[in-house]
């Protein structure tokens, strides 16, 4: 059996504990890193991404990669590129407001298993709609999430971290205190109305948005829903944060 943990580098302990996870279920493991041009706005953030080339093989062999593949575009999309579409899922939330985003990740991440031909591929909870988008999309490999991986203070470790300043680090805790005190609320409207006020107490804090949803269709919850969800992006320090959580005990 083979395991993908398909990453665009930058790898932190969060990109390790996919790999550990993709290694206790097999003995071959293998990381692609493609920092993948379609799922970008323009040209300015692909080559804005944090590269750390070296660091990735040492931090994905250390927890268990067995193969670190690192294609180059025109292993990935030779010729004309196929673009396929995230169907409506990817048109919400992070979609809305990254157009094309989850078309670029969808296209990227058919393209890794059609050449890998994995048994099952692993992605973090962090990124939970592009987790649900690919669930849709792919029905024969079997498709792994991994619960996101928290800083001390609960913040999600996220490659984007780094490019917070000491101030805007500290406001960015207020992510994780509105998931955590919504998590436990008794009714959808209460936990609705405590992740909207909660996010509203740190003014650096730009809220894109903070609802709870249907973890099945994204669609706004409510007391009928079995499978809730709190999500919550936003910008601190012109930095783009994304969080989730799963509503319940
Ligand atoms: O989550 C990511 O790092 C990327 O979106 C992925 C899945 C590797 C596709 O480029």
């Amino acid at each position: 059996m083979s395991v993908l943990v398909p990453t665009m580098g930058a790898l932190h302990k969060g990109h390790q504990a996919l790999i550990k996870r993709a290694r206790s279920m097999s003995k071959e493991v293998v990381v692609s890193i493609f920092v993948n041009p379609l799922q970008f706005e323009n040209e300015d953030d692909v080559l804005k991404y944090p590269r750390s080339p070296e660091r990735d093989i040492q931090l994905a062999t250390l927890a268990g990669a067995t193969e670190i593949w690192m294609p180059d575009y025109e292993e990935i999309y030779p010729g004309e590129i196929s673009q396929r579409s995230a169907g409506v899922l990817g048109d919400v939330f992070e979609g809305a407001s990254r157009p094309g985003h989850f078309d670029g990740v969808v296209t990227v991440v058919n393209r890794l298993f059609e050449i890998v031909r994995p048994d099952a591929a692993i992605f973090g909870e962090k990124d939970f709609q592009q987790l649900q988008i690919i669930r849709a999309m792919e029905k024969s490999i079997e498709i792994i999430g991994v619960p996101t991986v928290r800083e001390f203070d609960g913040l999600a470790l996220s490659s984007r971290n780094v490019h917070l300043s000491v101030e805007g680090r500290v406001s960015a805790n207020v992510i994780y205190r509105a998931l955590a005190a919504a998590r436990l609320a008794p009714t959808v409207a209460i936990a609705q109305e405590i992740i909207s006020t909660t996010v509203a107490t740190d003014s650096a804090f730009v809220c894109d948005y903070a609802v709870i949803v249907d973890e099945d269709d994204f669609t706004e919850a409510n007391e009928m829903t079995k499978n809730k969800r709190a999500i919550i992006a936003g910008w601190i320090d012109g930095v783009r944060l994304i969080d989730n959580m799963r509503m319940g005990a």
